[in-house]
């Protein structure tokens, strides 16, 4: 980096120099917990979906580096894909009509074939290939793959969608233990082959609870869970799982959030120390929520309190 015109060299290289020193001194308490720890990041098909061609495609390089950052500080990360809005534009580019139900959209079988082909075809393999630019590291695979993600219908009239019944989670184990990093399309089957389309944020909070994991983190299209979801100023920056579960009761989360919502509950309450909903579109969100003290969205945990946005930090 070159020094302001007008300053000597030296002065503003070492100021530069002792504001990157400590970033990297307040990371290291937390590159210490979280040493040889899951961390499952779920990365929202909207998060994915910003803007142009070139936006995307920068957003993807950006998280791909900190997929790969939190690997090499000896993390062990599992992505878990969405893809809604691929999907739609693919199925609007077929012209393919699909009616939603409920915010869930009727599948049948046509639809599931493009909804698996856009899924695991697509999505999966620009984020395998994206972290891969840094090395040999990411497996895409679908919940078809060694019997990862057993699904059950939920509904006779919305097709073949479905829910978790069981994530086996060794083949991931497997992975992690190999060193490679897991990307996982969010398709299951039932026991007769049947492929079933699954919310994404149900299948990372099931393999987040499945691994053990000691965070489970979203990234998605907003700054993180408000108190009134239109109003950027009610960020909550930590909650509680009591408290979460009684927005989604009183409908203050609502629509893409309560999915998330009630993963970050589950996982929670079933051993996860941490969930974490952030906005993915920000470069870099993921780290900044991961190893600094601030962070940058919200933190849902059994034991938090329930705290909005700190009274100095201005609303953007
Ligand atoms: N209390 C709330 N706080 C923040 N966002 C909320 C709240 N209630 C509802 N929302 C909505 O939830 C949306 C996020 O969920 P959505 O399903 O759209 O995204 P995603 O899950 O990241 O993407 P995908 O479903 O494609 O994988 C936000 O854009 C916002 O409109
Ligand atoms: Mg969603």
């Amino acid at each position: 980096m070159t020094a302001p015109a007008g300053t000597p060299a030296g002065e503003a290289t070492v100021a530069e120099a002792t504001v990157k020193a400590a970033v990297l001194v307040e990371a290291l308490p937390y590159i210490l917990r979280f040493w040889e720890r899951v961390v499952v990041v779920k990365y929202g098909g909207n998060a994915l979906a910003g803007g142009g061609a070139e936006e995307e495609a920068a957003a993807l390089a950006s998280f791909a580096q900190d997929i790969v950052l939190m690997r090499s500080v000896g993390m062990l990360p599992v992505v878990v894909h969405g893809g809604g809005p691929q999907i739609g534009e693919l199925l609007a580019r077929l012209g393919k009509e699909t009616e939603f139900r409920d915010g869930m959209r009727v599948t049948d079988a046509e639809t599931l074939d493009v909804v698996r082909m856009v899924l695991v075809g697509k999505v999966n393999r620009d984020i395998v290939s994206a972290v891969n630019v840094h090395g040999s590291l990411a497996v895409g695979l679908s919940g078809e793959d060694a019997k990862l993600i057993s699904a059950v219908p939920r509904d006779a009239e919305l097709g073949f969608v479905g829910d978790v019944e069981v994530v086996a989670p060794e083949i991931l184990e497997r992975l992690l233990a190999q060193g490679l990093i897991p990307v996982v399309a969010t398709i299951g089957t039932d026991d007769a082959g049947q492929a079933y389309n699954i919310n994404a944020d149900a299948v990372a909070g099931a393999v987040a609870a499945a691994l053990g994991a000691e965070k489970l983190v979203f990234l998605t299209d907003v700054s993180g869970i408000r108190s009134e979801p239109a109003d950027p100023a009610s960020l909550l920056r930590t909650v509680s799982a009591a408290d979460l579960e009684a927005m989604v009761a009183a409908g203050t989360a609502a629509g893409g959030m309560v999915p998330k919502a009630e993963a970050c509950i589950r996982a929670v309450r079933g051993g996860v120390r941490r969930a974490h909903v952030l906005d993915g579109r920000v470069p870099h969100a993921l780290l900044l929520e991961v190893f600094t003290d601030e962070g940058v969205g919200t933190m849902v945990g059994e034991d938090l309190v329930t705290a909005g946005r700190p009274a100095e930090e201005p609303a953007p």
